[in-house]
């Protein structure tokens, strides 16, 4: 049987560097993306180590960038013949409003619109390798963004510590109504996608976080913060296991009680959904349909 091969963005710290490690250790070669390239050979030499014998490939891009999810995803195809899995994980929390070389929010940018275009720029890959898998990382957070005015969607803006949250929110929002009509898009074809929410996490995610590098070792000793660990098991359940293979266009939360929350109105509204789609590739600079 050929090689399986994964892609990771986002692998080079927190939850992302754990699911990468998880597929090496189950027999994948893994591609990881980021965009330090320090810190992207220090995960590379972390993952090999902890998994020996396994084929771990580094590729640097910056995800807000459509310029450099373009070359990214030439460079993937022109190193992989197929794609067995393919999980967006890379994201950003800022704190204040950046804007992307695109001149689009950077936060939106990265979380949303990079995942977008990358995803459909490796569809037909991961349709010729089929069965094969994508999993979004998005968030509970979700459901704390408010209206989404599908017009403005990755308008720069400015936005202080607590309009952050909302911006995150909706950019978690976004992963999940692209995951759905993403899956409807690809029925009959043998790939699946889902989302997730990895629970909360002790990572980098909020370094920008006042007093989150005092508080956040001290909350990571306790049962409030998981680790990356073991907020990498949902994702790496819905790339591998049997369990889910037939399953498409879903959010598997693993913040404990969440399961028991009906889902927000925002993801249950298809043409909220189909208006994203069209939105986001127009942004992305590709076909709507
Ligand atoms: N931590 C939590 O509690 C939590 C909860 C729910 C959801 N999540 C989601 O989990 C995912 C992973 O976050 P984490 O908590 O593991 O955070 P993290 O430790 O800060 O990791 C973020 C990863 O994304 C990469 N990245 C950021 N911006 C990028 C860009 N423009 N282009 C390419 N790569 C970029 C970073 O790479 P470099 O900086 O090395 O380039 C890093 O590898 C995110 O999507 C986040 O929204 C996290």
């Amino acid at each position: 049987m050929d090689e399986r091969i994964a892609v990771v963005t986002g692998a080079t710290s927190g939850i992302g560097r754990e699911i990468a490690a998880g597929l090496a250790g189950r027999g994948y070669r893994v591609g990881i993306v980021g965009r330090n390239p320090v810190r992207a050979e220090a995960a590379a030499a972390d993952l090999a180590g902890r998994a020996p014998g396994a084929r771990v490939d580094t590729f640097l891009a910056d995800l807000s960038s459509r310029a450099d999810v373009r070359d990214l995803a030439a460079r993937l195809r022109d190193r992989y013949r197929r794609l067995d899995v393919l999980v967006n994980n890379a994201g950003v929390h800022t704190l204040r409003a950046k804007v992307s070389a695109d001149g689009f929010d950077r936060m939106i940018a990265t979380n949303h619109l990079g995942p977008f275009l990358l995803t459909n720029l490796l569809r037909d890959l991961l349709v010729a390798s089929a069965p094969s898998r994508v999993v979004m990382v998005a968030s509970e957070a979700h459901r704390n963004a408010g209206r989404l005015d599908v017009d403005r969607l990755a308008e720069p803006g400015s936005y202080g510590a607590l309009g952050s949250l909302r911006v995150y929110a909706r950019s978690k929002l976004l992963n999940i109504l692209f995951t759905q009509e993403m899956a409807e898009r690809l029925q009959g074809t043998g790939v699946t996608i889902n989302a997730v929410c990895p629970g909360m996490v002790a990572t980098d995610l909020t370094r920008e976080v006042p007093g989150a590098g005092r508080f956040g070792p001290l909350a990571a000793r306790t049962p409030l913060l998981r680790t990356p660990e073991q907020g990498a098991r949902m994702a790496l359940r819905l790339a591998t296991e049997p369990e889910f293979a037939g399953s498409s266009g879903g959010f598997y939360s693993s913040t404990p009680g969440a399961r028991l929350l009906p889902a927000s109105a925002a993801s249950k509204d298809r043409e909220l959904r189909r208006a994203v789609w069209e939105r986001s590739a127009h942004l992305a600079g590709l076909p709507a349909r």
